[in-house]
């Protein structure tokens, strides 16, 4: 039973193989938080719970003389508004009286099996292997009759908890939530944890950050309207000390594609407490009687084995409860070459043809024609939203070219921008009003683009009309789905003004009925998700795509930081890595090794290559096929921290049965005359001996673990190595 109910101490304890979550109805029927982390027996541990009379702390009014209780001090599973707790809110509503007050107490719970489900939010899903269990308690305010169903479903095997909230206004009487936060995770003793997260930029998304947790609230979020490439919706609360290998470590990934936003906030007391959800910031979402607001999920899992025991909980999870499509597990992707850094938007189908037929000599099995094909698309200002075939540039059709391709024995892919709109182009000409404009004011403009106003059904129908129309015209194996700009003049043409603070997460929730109606009707296309490169890598676009495009930069030194940092909750098979021409002074085969950390492939001119990098590409495209059961279904371990000082990067991919291996090392710098370094391998049976690179020797896996590999010395700064360990039978 991985959900146990004490009825007595009214406990609800939630255990995974190796964790335990447990809340209880405490005082007054408040819904306590008590504990998250290594498996404890069901017993109640509430007496973690001290209570003192504190100052400034109110205390509610049910407890009158009982001045020792104050919610300002109780670890809370869902902490309120304008009830004596003056940390950061769960929720905050306005009540039709227009009162701030929301008084939540538990009402009741059910436990039932299988996972939960979400109405309008994609969600991770429950195998049937699984055995999942999932509980719904109600929190009721009985004043205003707004009532909260806090979900949990527990992946007990996976060492996974899943939480989702929605809201129901059971009252008479419209009310409107400011802010509703999908999870709150409240630490008694927070004192000692650090907060790790993935901020970043344009071409360099999800560096890693790690601060200490200080008397403040530390907010990390988007109100780009997408998760964004300057910070990503998972964070990591973990101990100080801990390394990649030891050391308590929790991870929350919100399955959520829009505005976000994770506050950590240590209070007077050295109480932690997470809350992370919908970001607040322009949100304000009316909910009628009778209506019911779904907030998006949280994914989250608890290791003690350091970051990379957190890393592989997810890598695991997400590989298999995440997204449906059969490229995830079960047909292998494709090697492919993308158009856009060979041609830009200048090509036509004899060139495609062209770069296709140098591409098959390197080992290539799909050709993506990248931005360019539609409308009138030349340059960057104009096309959008017009998704027909340019026909003076495709000039034999889009069908013709498609075959064309395929006789070569390739397959074909396609780009999209489906969100984004030019002022020059057919459908803006037609509907300027499906583009987002605040009226009255002249908009912001991106790369010279609008955005579509997602939120309407109209703009939604004429998209999942006008892909699949392409998408069914001809025989495209792959489509990569693009967004190139953050959103601004939030507005919608089709809600009254009261409604305005709703747009942002209806543009989400639009985008999401479009990728349903087009990808999930699609099962035999392979997905790939792109924002300018990785501005929208988050979970909830992971459970449509399989794949999802890194970055923009191909740099591979800059990208050995960039999978390095996507890594700690994103698996290898997520990954879009390419090999480009950037980073001139770079071998192409330390590019290749880069990019078989990601779904490898190329961004260049094929007809451009001599015949021996042709044939070199050929050799590591064929070592991508060959490495491809370790790298996509391995277990991943960081070696090196890239942002560290350091002379070289390294990381690895080992089997699950420990059989394979495939550690890779890239040298950034080597100093003059200085010490032999060696890179130790992790994750290997200690008592099994390897034979690396197919040679006669044979090494212990102990020693490859302990002592290490040394790495050779006297080589050209950005050398490569990639050892290949397989394990021996018998010695
Ligand atoms: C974005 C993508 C690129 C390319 C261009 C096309 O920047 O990240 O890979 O597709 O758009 O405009």
């Amino acid at each position: 039973m991985s959900i146990v109910i004490q009825e007595k101490c009214k406990t609800i304890t939630l255990h995974t193989k190796n964790t335990s979550y447990q809340m209880k109805i405490g005082n007054l029927d408040y819904l306590l938080h008590l504990y998250y982390g290594p498996r404890i027996p069901d017993k109640d541990v509430s007496y973690q719970i001290q209570q003192y009379d504190r100052g400034f702390s109110g205390n509610p009014y049910e407890s009158r003389n009982e001045r020792t209780f104050s919610l300002d001090a109780q670890p809370q599973e869902f902490s309120t508004q304008q009830q004596g707790d003056f940390r950061t809110p769960s929720i905050e509503v306005v009540n039709s009286d227009g009162s701030y007050s929301f008084h939540g107490k538990a009402a009741g719970y059910q436990v039932f099996d299988g996972k939960y489900q979400l109405e309008t939010l994609p969600c991770v899903f429950a195998n049937k292997e699984d055995h999942v269990q999932s509980l719904a308690i109600t929190l009721v305010d009985e004043v205003s009759k707004v009532e909260l169903s806090l979900l949990y479903s527990v992946f007990e095997e996976a060492d996974v908890i899943t939480r989702a909230v929605k809201v129901k206004n059971a009252g008479t009487a419209p009310m409107h939530l400011k802010k509703i936060m999908s999870l709150c995770m409240d630490f008694l003793n927070g004192a000692g944890f650090d907060l790790i997260s993935l901020p970043g930029r344009y071409g360099q998304e999800r560096q890693v950050e790690r601060q200490p947790m200080t008397h403040h609230i530390h907010s990390i979020g988007s109100i780009r309207g997408s998760s964004s490439h300057q910070q990503n919706p998972f964070v990591i609360l973990c101990d100080r000390q801990a390394t990649e290998d030891f050391g308590k470590c929790y991870g929350f990934s919100l399955m959520y594609s829009g505005n976000f936003l994770a506050e950590a906030e240590l209070d007077q007391y050295d109480q932690l407490r997470l809350v992370m959800g919908i970001n607040p910031k322009q949100f304000f979402y009316e909910l009628k009687p009778g209506e019911v607001f779904e907030c998006p999920e949280v994914v989250m899992a608890f290791s003690k084995h350091g970051l990379t025991g957190l890393s592989h909980l997810y890598h695991d999870f997400y590989r298999t409860n995440l997204c449906h499509s059969k490229f995830v597990m079960d047909v292998q992707r494709p090697v492919l070459i993308n158009s856009w850094e060979a041609a830009f938007m200048d090509f036509d189908d004899v060139k495609l043809v062209e770069i296709a037929k140098a591409a098959k000599k390197m080992g290539v099995d799909l050709l993506v024609m990248d931005d360019g094909w539609f409308g009138k698309r030349d340059d960057d200002n104009s096309g959008l939203g017009d998704w027909y075939v340019n026909e003076n540039k495709i000039k034999c059709g889009l069908h013709k070219l498609v075959e064309q391709i395929n006789d070569l024995g390739m397959k074909f892919g396609i780009w999209f921008e489906p969100e984004m709109v030019s002022e020059d182009s057919d459908l803006y000409r037609a509907h300027p009003d499906w583009a987002m404009q605040i009226p009255g004011r002249h908009a912001v403009r991106s790369r010279n683009q609008m955005a579509l106003d997602m939120s309407r059904k109209e703009v939604q129908d004429y998209l999942i009309k006008r892909i699949n129309a392409v998408l069914d015209d001809a025989n495209i194996y792959y489509v990569k789905w693009d967004i190139n700009r953050s959103l601004a003049d939030i507005w919608s043409n089709a809600l009254p003004a009261e409604k305005q603070g709703e747009v942002y997460h209806r543009y989400i929730l639009g985008l999401y009925r479009v990728m349903d109606e087009i990808i999930l009707t699609h099962p035999d296309i392979l997905f790939e998700g792109c924002s300018g490169g990785g501005g929208r890598y988050d979970a909830a676009m992971l459970h449509y795509y399989p794949q999802y495009w890194v970055s923009d930069n191909n740099h591979p030194i800059d990208r050995l930081k960039l999978h390095y940092g996507t890594s700690f909750v994103y698996p290898t098979c997520t990954m879009g890595a390419h090999i480009s021409d950037s980073g001139k002074l770079v071998p192409l085969k330390t590019k290749a090794v880069v990019a078989m950390c990601g779904t490898f492939g190329y961004e260049l001119d094929a007809t451009h290559l001599s015949e021996e990098e042709q044939a070199l590409c050929k050799e590591q495209s064929d070592l991508f096929r060959k490495y491809y059961p370790i790298t996509f279904f391995g277990d991943f371990y960081r070696l090196t921290n890239p942002f560290a000082p350091g002379n070289m990067t390294a990381w690895q991919h080992v089997t699950k049965d420990k059989s394979k291996s495939l550690l890779s090392v890239v040298v950034t710098n080597l100093t003059c005359n200085g010490p032999q370094e060696y890179i130790r391998a992790k994750g290997l049976e200690e008592d099994a001996f390897y034979r690396m690179n197919g040679g006669e020797e044979l090494y212990s896996g102990a020693v490859l673990m302990n002592a290490g590999i040394p790495i050779p010395r006297e080589v050209p700064d950005y050398t490569a190595f990639q050892y290949y360990l397989e394990k021996v039978k018998e010695v």
